[in-house]
Protein backbone atom coordinates (compact mmCIF):
# COMPACT_ATOMS: atom_id res chain seq x y z
CA UNK A 1 0.00 0.00 0.00
CA UNK A 2 1.16 3.68 -1.00
CA UNK A 3 1.35 5.99 1.61
CA UNK A 4 -1.47 8.30 -0.15
CA UNK A 5 -3.60 5.05 0.28
CA UNK A 6 -2.67 4.52 3.70
CA UNK A 7 -3.72 8.17 4.46
CA UNK A 8 -6.91 7.90 3.06
CA UNK A 9 -7.38 4.11 4.57
CA UNK A 10 -6.74 6.07 8.12
CA UNK A 11 -8.24 9.13 7.46
CA UNK A 12 -11.75 6.93 7.23
CA UNK A 13 -10.98 4.95 10.01
CA UNK A 14 -10.49 7.52 12.29
CA UNK A 15 -13.22 9.66 11.21
CA UNK A 16 -15.64 6.57 11.79
CA UNK A 17 -14.06 6.42 15.33
CA UNK A 18 -15.08 10.08 16.37
CA UNK A 19 -11.93 12.40 15.33
CA UNK A 20 -12.91 15.68 14.84
CA UNK A 21 -9.45 16.15 12.59
CA UNK A 22 -8.82 12.68 10.96
CA UNK A 23 -6.84 13.62 8.09
CA UNK A 24 -4.98 15.83 10.33
CA UNK A 25 -4.06 12.61 12.75
CA UNK A 26 -3.17 10.68 9.80
CA UNK A 27 -0.37 13.00 8.78
CA UNK A 28 1.26 13.66 11.93
CA UNK A 29 1.10 10.45 13.13
CA UNK A 30 2.29 8.46 9.30
CA UNK A 31 5.06 11.59 9.78
CA UNK A 32 5.98 10.15 13.36
CA UNK A 33 6.20 6.68 11.95
CA UNK A 34 8.41 7.10 9.43
CA UNK A 35 10.39 10.35 10.81
CA UNK A 36 9.43 12.78 8.58
CA UNK A 37 7.84 15.65 8.43
CA UNK A 38 4.17 16.21 7.53
CA UNK A 39 5.08 18.11 4.09
CA UNK A 40 7.42 14.90 2.90
CA UNK A 41 4.85 12.59 3.27
CA UNK A 42 3.05 14.83 0.19
CA UNK A 43 6.38 14.27 -1.64
CA UNK A 44 6.11 10.63 -1.31
CA UNK A 45 2.55 9.89 -1.84
CA UNK A 46 3.19 7.14 -4.56
CA UNK A 47 5.86 5.40 -2.05
CA UNK A 48 5.20 1.99 -0.96
CA UNK A 49 5.02 1.48 3.04
CA UNK A 50 7.05 -1.56 4.06
CA UNK A 51 5.89 -4.29 6.09
CA UNK A 52 7.71 -2.52 9.31
CA UNK A 53 6.65 0.63 9.10
CA UNK A 54 3.06 -0.07 7.91
CA UNK A 55 2.80 -2.20 11.39
CA UNK A 56 4.53 1.07 13.12
CA UNK A 57 1.45 2.99 11.90
CA UNK A 58 -1.15 0.34 12.55
CA UNK A 59 -0.35 0.74 16.10
CA UNK A 60 0.04 4.00 16.18
CA UNK A 61 -3.73 4.69 14.33
CA UNK A 62 -5.00 2.17 17.04
CA UNK A 63 -3.76 4.17 19.92
CA UNK A 64 -5.30 7.24 18.20
CA UNK A 65 -8.64 4.93 17.50
CA UNK A 66 -9.16 4.51 21.17
CA UNK A 67 -9.20 8.86 21.91
CA UNK A 68 -5.17 9.16 22.69
CA UNK A 69 -4.37 12.14 21.75
CA UNK A 70 -1.94 13.07 19.27
CA UNK A 71 0.07 14.84 21.18
CA UNK A 72 0.50 11.86 23.88
CA UNK A 73 1.07 9.86 20.53
CA UNK A 74 3.74 11.86 19.25
CA UNK A 75 5.24 12.73 23.21
CA UNK A 76 6.03 16.51 22.47
CA UNK A 77 3.92 19.18 21.12
CA UNK A 78 4.45 23.00 19.68
CA UNK A 79 3.72 25.72 21.94
CA UNK A 80 4.62 29.36 20.55
CA UNK A 81 8.74 29.14 19.96
CA UNK A 82 8.89 25.90 21.66
CA UNK A 83 8.56 22.08 21.37
CA UNK A 84 7.26 20.70 24.54
CA UNK A 85 7.30 17.40 25.92
CA UNK A 86 3.98 16.13 26.61
CA UNK A 87 2.47 13.02 28.32
CA UNK A 88 -0.46 11.86 30.74
CA UNK A 89 1.13 13.92 33.57
CA UNK A 90 -0.23 17.29 32.63
CA UNK A 91 -2.42 19.43 30.41
CA UNK A 92 -1.57 19.62 26.70
CA UNK A 93 -1.17 22.87 25.87
CA UNK A 94 -3.78 24.70 23.99
CA UNK A 95 -3.44 27.20 20.99
CA UNK A 96 -5.85 29.65 22.99
CA UNK A 97 -3.37 29.34 26.10
CA UNK A 98 -0.85 30.96 23.47
CA UNK A 99 -3.46 34.06 23.89
CA UNK A 100 -2.74 34.23 27.02
CA UNK A 101 1.27 34.51 26.65
CA UNK A 102 0.46 37.04 24.00
CA UNK A 103 -0.82 39.34 26.52
CA UNK A 104 1.41 38.41 29.14
CA UNK A 105 4.50 39.40 26.96
CA UNK A 106 2.95 42.83 25.89
CA UNK A 107 1.53 43.94 29.32
CA UNK A 108 5.68 43.38 30.68
CA UNK A 109 6.67 45.14 27.53
CA UNK A 110 9.36 48.01 28.25
CA UNK A 111 9.73 46.09 31.75
CA UNK A 112 13.51 45.00 32.07
CA UNK A 113 13.26 41.68 34.14
CA UNK A 114 9.96 41.54 35.41
CA UNK A 115 8.97 38.92 38.16
CA UNK A 116 6.44 37.11 36.85
CA UNK A 117 4.16 33.78 38.24
CA UNK A 118 2.59 31.03 36.24
CA UNK A 119 0.01 29.35 38.90
CA UNK A 120 -0.73 25.80 37.40
CA UNK A 121 2.12 25.49 35.94
CA UNK A 122 1.82 21.95 34.18
CA UNK A 123 3.86 21.12 31.36
CA UNK A 124 5.42 24.59 31.92
CA UNK A 125 3.99 25.88 28.79
CA UNK A 126 3.16 29.59 29.98
CA UNK A 127 6.60 29.82 32.31
CA UNK A 128 8.71 28.50 29.73
CA UNK A 129 6.51 30.67 26.66
CA UNK A 130 7.65 33.73 28.98
CA UNK A 131 11.21 33.07 29.65
CA UNK A 132 12.21 32.37 26.12
CA UNK A 133 10.46 35.73 24.55
CA UNK A 134 10.90 38.11 27.53
CA UNK A 135 14.98 37.89 27.65
CA UNK A 136 15.37 38.58 31.34
CA UNK A 137 12.24 37.52 33.10
CA UNK A 138 12.48 36.41 36.35
CA UNK A 139 9.53 33.37 36.01
CA UNK A 140 8.45 31.00 38.35
CA UNK A 141 6.43 28.45 37.91
CA UNK A 142 3.73 26.35 40.42
CA UNK A 143 1.82 23.27 40.19
CA UNK A 144 -0.22 20.97 43.06
CA UNK A 145 0.84 18.13 41.08
CA UNK A 146 4.32 16.59 41.53
CA UNK A 147 3.82 14.83 38.10
CA UNK A 148 3.18 18.20 36.30
CA UNK A 149 6.19 19.53 38.05
CA UNK A 150 8.53 16.49 36.98
CA UNK A 151 7.26 17.06 33.17
CA UNK A 152 7.71 20.75 33.54
CA UNK A 153 11.51 20.02 35.03
CA UNK A 154 12.07 17.91 32.02
CA UNK A 155 10.66 20.54 29.72
CA UNK A 156 12.77 22.90 31.40
CA UNK A 157 16.02 21.27 30.89
CA UNK A 158 15.22 21.71 26.97
CA UNK A 159 14.25 24.86 27.08
CA UNK A 160 16.35 27.87 26.38
CA UNK A 161 16.01 30.21 29.26
CA UNK A 162 15.85 29.41 33.05
CA UNK A 163 12.41 29.33 35.12
CA UNK A 164 12.05 27.71 38.77
CA UNK A 165 9.53 25.42 39.18
CA UNK A 166 7.98 24.73 42.92
CA UNK A 167 5.77 22.01 44.11
CA UNK A 168 2.86 24.41 45.72
CA UNK A 169 -1.06 24.62 46.45
CA UNK A 170 -2.22 27.90 45.29
CA UNK A 171 -4.81 27.28 48.26
CA UNK A 172 -1.84 28.18 50.46
CA UNK A 173 -0.95 31.33 48.99
CA UNK A 174 1.28 32.00 46.30
CA UNK A 175 4.86 31.86 47.15
CA UNK A 176 7.23 34.51 46.99
CA UNK A 177 5.81 38.06 45.90
CA UNK A 178 6.03 41.81 44.36
CA UNK A 179 5.74 40.15 41.21
CA UNK A 180 4.82 41.87 38.23
CA UNK A 181 2.61 39.75 36.93
CA UNK A 182 0.41 36.61 37.97
CA UNK A 183 -0.32 34.48 35.09
CA UNK A 184 -2.90 31.21 35.43
CA UNK A 185 -4.62 29.13 32.94
CA UNK A 186 -6.74 27.45 36.15
CA UNK A 187 -8.61 24.10 35.59
CA UNK A 188 -12.20 25.50 35.40
CA UNK A 189 -14.23 22.54 34.25
CA UNK A 190 -17.22 21.79 36.68
CA UNK A 191 -17.35 18.57 38.03
CA UNK A 192 -20.29 17.86 36.45
CA UNK A 193 -19.57 18.87 33.32
CA UNK A 194 -16.37 16.32 32.90
CA UNK A 195 -18.97 13.86 31.67
CA UNK A 196 -19.84 15.72 28.81
CA UNK A 197 -15.91 16.34 27.70
CA UNK A 198 -15.21 14.78 24.74
CA UNK A 199 -13.29 11.31 25.43
CA UNK A 200 -9.86 12.12 23.88
CA UNK A 201 -9.43 15.10 26.66
CA UNK A 202 -11.70 13.20 29.55
CA UNK A 203 -10.28 10.16 29.59
CA UNK A 204 -6.77 10.91 29.01
CA UNK A 205 -6.20 14.42 30.54
CA UNK A 206 -5.29 14.69 34.08
CA UNK A 207 -9.23 15.22 36.08
CA UNK A 208 -6.70 17.79 38.51
CA UNK A 209 -5.47 19.95 35.35
CA UNK A 210 -9.52 20.24 34.18
CA UNK A 211 -11.83 20.20 36.79
CA UNK A 212 -11.83 22.95 39.88
CA UNK A 213 -14.45 25.48 41.58
CA UNK A 214 -13.46 28.44 42.38
CA UNK A 215 -9.79 27.88 41.59
CA UNK A 216 -9.73 30.77 39.29
CA UNK A 217 -11.35 32.88 42.45
CA UNK A 218 -8.88 31.76 44.71
CA UNK A 219 -6.27 32.91 42.12
CA UNK A 220 -7.46 36.15 42.22
CA UNK A 221 -7.89 36.61 45.82
CA UNK A 222 -4.36 35.27 46.53
CA UNK A 223 -2.63 37.18 43.70
CA UNK A 224 -3.59 40.41 45.11
CA UNK A 225 -1.09 39.67 48.05
CA UNK A 226 1.39 38.13 45.37
CA UNK A 227 1.54 41.19 42.96
CA UNK A 228 3.40 44.31 43.47
CA UNK A 229 1.35 47.29 43.13
CA UNK A 230 0.32 48.76 39.65
CA UNK A 231 0.73 44.12 38.57
CA UNK A 232 -0.88 42.38 36.35
CA UNK A 233 -3.21 39.43 36.74
CA UNK A 234 -3.68 37.42 33.49
CA UNK A 235 -6.03 34.30 33.74
CA UNK A 236 -7.36 32.11 30.89
CA UNK A 237 -11.36 31.37 31.75
CA UNK A 238 -13.61 28.93 29.82
CA UNK A 239 -16.47 29.60 26.71
CA UNK A 240 -18.30 32.30 28.47
CA UNK A 241 -17.25 32.94 31.79
CA UNK A 242 -15.35 35.89 30.50
CA UNK A 243 -17.79 38.36 32.34
CA UNK A 244 -18.48 36.71 35.57
CA UNK A 245 -14.33 36.28 35.98
CA UNK A 246 -14.51 39.98 35.13
CA UNK A 247 -17.10 41.31 37.60
CA UNK A 248 -15.30 38.79 39.99
CA UNK A 249 -11.92 41.24 39.46
CA UNK A 250 -13.90 44.17 39.75
CA UNK A 251 -15.27 43.07 43.15
CA UNK A 252 -11.85 41.97 44.91
CA UNK A 253 -10.50 45.82 44.00
CA UNK A 254 -8.76 45.34 40.69
CA UNK A 255 -8.66 47.94 38.28
CA UNK A 256 -9.16 48.14 34.06
CA UNK A 257 -9.90 44.93 33.21
CA UNK A 258 -9.78 43.80 29.48
CA UNK A 259 -11.14 40.03 27.70
CA UNK A 260 -9.07 39.16 24.60
CA UNK A 261 -10.54 36.92 22.49
CA UNK A 262 -8.88 33.37 20.83
CA UNK A 263 -8.38 33.04 17.10
CA UNK A 264 -11.59 31.44 16.89
CA UNK A 265 -13.18 34.78 18.14
CA UNK A 266 -14.15 33.29 21.80
CA UNK A 267 -13.36 35.43 25.07
CA UNK A 268 -10.52 33.59 26.15
CA UNK A 269 -8.39 35.69 28.68
CA UNK A 270 -9.18 38.37 31.04
CA UNK A 271 -6.55 40.52 32.63
CA UNK A 272 -6.74 43.18 35.40
CA UNK A 273 -4.22 45.95 37.28
CA UNK A 274 -4.10 45.49 41.25
CA UNK A 275 -4.57 49.34 41.73
CA UNK A 276 -1.40 51.20 42.63
CA UNK A 277 1.40 53.44 40.88
CA UNK A 278 3.76 50.90 39.88
C1 LIG B 1 -5.66 23.84 32.88
S1 LIG B 1 -4.14 23.18 33.51
C2 LIG B 1 -2.99 24.36 32.84
C3 LIG B 1 -1.64 23.80 32.54
C4 LIG B 1 -0.71 24.76 31.79
N1 LIG B 1 -0.55 26.02 32.52
C5 LIG B 1 -1.25 25.06 30.40
O1 LIG B 1 -1.80 26.15 30.20
O2 LIG B 1 -1.13 24.20 29.52
C6 LIG B 1 -4.28 23.64 35.21
C7 LIG B 1 -3.09 23.26 36.09
O3 LIG B 1 -3.39 23.71 37.43
C8 LIG B 1 -2.91 22.75 38.35
N2 LIG B 1 -3.63 22.90 39.60
C9 LIG B 1 -4.90 22.50 39.90
N3 LIG B 1 -5.20 22.81 41.19
C10 LIG B 1 -4.11 23.46 41.70
C11 LIG B 1 -3.79 24.01 42.97
N4 LIG B 1 -4.67 23.97 43.98
N5 LIG B 1 -2.56 24.56 43.15
C12 LIG B 1 -1.66 24.60 42.15
N6 LIG B 1 -1.89 24.07 40.92
C13 LIG B 1 -3.10 23.51 40.68
C14 LIG B 1 -3.13 21.42 37.65
O4 LIG B 1 -2.31 20.40 38.19
C15 LIG B 1 -2.82 21.77 36.19
O5 LIG B 1 -1.48 21.50 35.87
Amino acid sequence: MTLGAVLRRANEHLAARGSETPRLDAELLLAHALGRSRIELYTDLDRPLNADELDRYRELVARRSRHEPVAYILGEWGFRRLTLKVDRRALIPRPETEMVVERCLALLRGTAAPAVIDVGTGSGAIALALADEHPGARVTGIDVSPDAVALARENALRAPAPVELLEHDLLEGLPGGSYDLVVSNPPYVAAEELAHLMPDVRDWEPHVALVGEGVTEAVAANAIRALRPGGWLVLEVGDGQAPETVALLERLGYRDPRVTPDLAGRDRVVEARWPGTG
